[in-house]
């Protein structure tokens, strides 16, 4: 068996190297502190492994991304959002009997408690929806506590989880049409996961909702891309929340907090903006370049660059393809797109971002296409947390069902001050 081995002073240890399934390679050291005394600093966790995972894999070098061994092309040609989910949470593609489950699961627990209304009168209509997600998601605790659960092979977690991904959509398109001041409008019990969130966002009693498919499909392919990326910051959120044995939706709630910030989910609303300003400023693509270059500019170049790809996100692809059919289908006259490609070209040939391997990710063309979608700017995030939440729940539920669980806890490497002795404030 592989080993590494550490001398430190007049001590040698060796570690166990241990392997995952896909050839990856990592230093087991559980027993570092107790055989040296020492700890390992990794600032932004770069180089360290939290946990083990059988549910997402990524080889950031060559572009590619698998929730449980599927390659994501094949699930976005082919799967539905609800389908992914399931495989994410139980591990394989659902039977046709376990979709129809699953499915009425969403369908029963897609309205939330009438109460649970009047916090929406509490919001001003300037509030972000982000905001009011994460408040109405960790709301959910308090009105649906049977829901408690420590047996994640119980009926209970499955309604749990169900209940979580179907009621997280709904407040979603309620928070809409709060911001908006429209009446909420109901889920439809006949239509599925991304139709019926399109339809509680744009149905009014004066404009009613026209579906189209290729609209519709182009929501569930962007739910699927979001579904799960292994252990990125609002995932280990969730993880490291959830060690603590909190509860499911307190732990998701944190998750979403997490993904709220620019470097993370919310990019795809900061592209958008980027590019508005580009737009708006008549900003050249050049000067746009040079100026995410330029390290005293706050100008980055948002939807570029990933801490695991080095190479194309594969979702990137898939998405800038939708971008592309749905532009021409309804020959829609936006600048946008045009600069945003623009501005990918110029990067991709630009010494900069070449020798830093920067490549489009997963917000880069995900804004544009809910744009297309008709999905206003500020909801872009709730968006990227729908679509994450079943991996999500998937790692909370690996996590729980991994013995013994063990309290996320890391240590650190303390620079304060020597001991020193409390002052009087006269004497200071
Ligand atoms: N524009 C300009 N320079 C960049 C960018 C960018 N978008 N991304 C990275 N760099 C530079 C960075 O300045 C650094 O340069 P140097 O080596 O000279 O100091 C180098 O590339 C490495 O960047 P880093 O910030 O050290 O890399 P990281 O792995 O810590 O950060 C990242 C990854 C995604 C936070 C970063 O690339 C970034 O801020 N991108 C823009 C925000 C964004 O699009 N985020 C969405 C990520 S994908 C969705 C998700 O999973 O959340």
């Amino acid at each position: 068996m592989d080993k590494a081995t550490l001398t430190y002073k007049d001590r040698t240890v060796d570690f166990q190297i241990i392997e995952g399934s896909e050839g990856e390679k990592a230093i087991d050291i559980n027993s570092l502190r107790q055989a040296t005394n020492l700890i390992t600093l990794d600032v932004g966790f770069q180089n360290t492994g939290s946990c083990t995972s059988a549910i997402t894999y990524i080889d950031g070098d060559k572009g590619i991304l698998r929730y449980r061994g599927i390659p994501i092309e094949e699930l976005a040609e082919k799967a539905s959002f609800s389908e992914v989910a399931y495989l994410l949470i139980y591990g394989n593609l659902p039977t046709r009997e376990q979709q129809n489950l699953f499915s009425q699961r969403l369908t029963q627990n897609s309205m939330m408690h009438e109460e649970m209304l009047r916090f929406f009168d509490g919001f001003p209509p300037t509030a972000h929806p982000m905001a009011m997600l994460v408040t109405m998601v960790n709301a959910l605790s308090v009105y649906y506590t049977d829901y408690y659960v420590q047996d994640f092979q119980s009926e209970n977690f499955d309604i749990m989880a169900a209940s979580l991904l179907s009621r997280i959509r709904t407040i979603a398109a309620y928070s809409y049409k709060h911001s908006i001041g429209q009446p909420h409008v109901y889920p439809k019990r006949d239509l599925k996961y991304a139709s019926n969130f399109l339809y509680m966002m744009f149905d009014s009693p004066i404009n009613p909702y026209i579906p189209d498919p290729d609209i519709e499909r182009a929501l569930s392919v962007l739910l699927i891309l979001h579904a799960d990326h292994e252990q990125n910051c609002s995932t280990s959120t969730v993880r490291l929340v959830g060690s603590s044995m909190v509860n499911l939706y307190a732990s998701i709630c944190a998750g979403i907090c997490a993904l709220w910030g620019p470097l993370h989910g919310g990019a795809n609303q900061k592209v958008i903006e980027m590019l508005e300003e580009i737009k708006n400023d008549n900003l050249s693509i050049k000067q746009c370049i040079e100026s995410a270059k330029d390290k005293n500019s706050k100008f980055r170049l948002f939807g570029f660059g990933h801490r695991i790809y080095k190479n194309y996100d594969p979702r990137s692809l898939i998405l800038k393809n939708y971008c592309q059919t749905i532009f021409k289908k309804f020959n829609y006259d936006d600048t946008l797109i045009n600069i945003a490609m623009e501005l990918e070209e110029a990067a991709l040939k630009d010494d900069f971002f070449i020798e830093r391997k920067l490549y489009p990710n997963v917000d880069f063309y995900s804004g544009i296409l809910y744009r297309m979608i008709g999905i206003p700017t500020n909801m872009f995030t709730v968006m990227f947390a729908i679509g994450r939440l079943p991996g999500m729940i998937a790692q909370w539920k690996e996590m729980h069902d991994s013995v013994p669980l063990k309290i996320g806890r890391p240590r650190q490497i303390y620079t304060g001050s020597a001991l020193r002795h409390y002052i009087p404030p006269d004497e200071r």
